[in-house]
């Protein structure tokens, strides 16, 4: 007998991040203390379990930096060609380099002021002196320049460089070179090889960097960690990602829960030795279908804030139950999850994790920093930047349609699933991360786990009534002074 309509009303009920909370439990841990390690996919462990959104108004190049320093991953958009995004991720492996392999260096013949505009265009404040041997004669810097300017400018470098150059060998290990600078009372030394020939540069500001950020997310080679997305049909690009040194790629589609998305990404993942994330999605069966070839899944059928497609198709699942199906699968077969989008709070992201996912992706929570794309706007005397859906009528006419399964299409046959919008001004990742994380690991305190592994095995949750969650929220008060981590609506 056909199935009554009417049973499809037996329905299960879907939970997210307001419906629960964590049920506090008797703790030894010392919150700042807890080791907030993780993995977001199969080779790549984090100090710090969040990511940026593969979003164009939230994740480019300078967004990326700024999170991999910190430990966590920045995932670059896609709306940009293929030489673009090459260039994208060239500059991410390029920053914090200990040892510059590409180094700007001038001839001894040319004019002092050739060198003076050569080191302004670059960008750097000096640069040594080779022969066409490649050999080493001298070094050249600003204030070797400086007397020239005003009255020889047409004078060699031979002239005005210094030529009793430091030199270190290719091997030699930073603590050695940083020596050396002090007591040369120089900023870079040159390494050469056993006939004096430039390997590289290092510099005093490189290494200290280095050790300023020493949380980072660093491949093997010490270049800092970073992901992009890729259509799930866009082959090309994803061997041009992973030739250009990716970490990871994030098969990016709204629905992966589709047997044509799931081939093309099982043979991209064939192709490239990158990690592949695969997402979203949001049940197990979805989960089932991925986990024999992802390196990592990635949840979330519509919960995010510029997100419309619950709205407009009528499909989702909320993100705490969606988490816990994907996670009961893909930890069967140790593929980290990603809970992606709908994260206001740090208390959602770590709600997330008691779900079941090793990390989460944020969007509109870092939009608003400086080292998000786009420039700061300002109505009504309040800051703002602009952040907007992928699958806005914007995003998509700059060629993000592809994730909604959208072709190129005229303006009015687009149909949306997200909005643009903006959202408040709120200075850097850095500071944004740190009220993050420090949230996540008080939510760990409470529960008495020191470690991410221990937290998602030791939490459990407790269901909220829509007035306990009145009372989770600062009532019957005004807030006098804004607080670094809480607004009322989550900005
Ligand atoms: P949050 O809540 O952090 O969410 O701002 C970011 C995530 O939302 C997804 N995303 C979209 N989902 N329509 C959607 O249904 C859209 O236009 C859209 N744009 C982004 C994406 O997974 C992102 O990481």
């Amino acid at each position: 007998m056909a199935k009554e309509f009417s049973e499809k009303l037996d329905v299960p009920e879907a939970l997210t991040f307001d419906d629960v909370l964590l049920r506090p439990k008797e703790s030894t841990v010392e919150p700042d203390e807890s080791d907030m390690t993780t993995r977001v996919s199969a080779n790549v462990k984090l100090n710090v379990p969040v990511l940026s959104a593969a979003m164009d108004t939230v994740t480019e190049s300078g967004m990326a930096i700024a999170m991999a320093r910190h430990g966590g991953l920045g995932v670059m958009h896609r709306n940009m060609d293929i030489d673009a995004m090459v260039a994208e991720i060239e500059r991410v492996k390029r920053a914090d380099e200990l040892i510059i392999r590409d180094v700007v260096t001038a001839s001894p013949d040319q004019t002092v002021r050739e060198v003076d505009e050569m080191m302004e265009q670059e960008g750097v404040s000096g640069a040594p002196v080779v022969n066409d041997e490649g050999e080493v004669l001298g070094i050249i810097s600003g204030t070797d320049i400086r007397p020239y300017l005003e009255v020889g400018d047409r004078d060699e470098v031979r002239e005005a460089m210094t030529d009793e150059v430091i030199t270190a060998p290719e091997d030699v290990e930073p603590r050695e070179a940083l020596e050396l600078m002090y007591e040369h009372k120089i900023e870079r030394v040159p390494l050469v090889d056993d006939q004096n020939r430039l390997m590289g540069l290092m510099t005093m500001a490189g290494i200290l960097q280095r050790r300023e950020f020493d949380n980072a997310a660093r491949d093997e080679n010490g270049h800092l960690r970073v992901g992009v997305a890729v259509g799930p049909f866009e082959a090309e690009r994803a061997s041009a990602a992973d030739e250009a040194g990716a970490d990871v790629l994030f098969i990016d589609c709204a629905h992966a829960h589709n047997q044509a998305v799931i081939e093309s990404a099982r043979e991209i993942k064939a192709e490239i030795d990158a990690d592949i994330v695969v997402g979203n999605i949001g049940t197990r069966e979805a989960a089932r279908d991925v986990v024999d070839f992802a390196d990592g899944v990635k949840v979330g059928i519509g919960p995010g804030s510029i997100c419309t497609t619950r709205v407009v198709t009528g499909a989702g699942m909320p993100q705490i139950t969606a988490v816990s199906q994907v996670a009961d699968v893909a930890s069967q077969h140790d593929v980290p999850v990603i809970a992606d989008g709908g994260i206001r709070y740090s208390g959602d992201a770590i709600k997330a994790v008691a779900a079941g996912a090793d990390a989460v992706m944020l969007g509109s929570y870092f939009a608003g920093t400086d080292e998000a794309p786009g420039r700061v706007i300002t109505m009504q005397g309040k800051k703002y930047k602009q952040y907007r859906g992928m699958g806005s009528v914007g995003a998509m006419k700059s060629g993000g349609g592809e994730r909604y399964m959208k072709d190129e299409q005229d303006d009015e046959d687009l149909v949306p699933e997200g909005v643009e919008a903006a959202t408040p001004y709120k200075g850097t990742v850095e500071s944004e991360l740190r009220q993050l994380v420090g949230g996540m690991q008080s939510g760990m305190g409470y529960v008495g786990a020191g470690t991410i592994p221990e937290f998602k095995e030791r939490s459990e949750f407790v269901r909220v009534s829509s007035a306990g969650q009145q009372e989770s929220h600062p009532h019957d008060v005004v807030i006098t002074d804004e607080a670094p981590n809480y607004s009322p609506d989550g900005n």
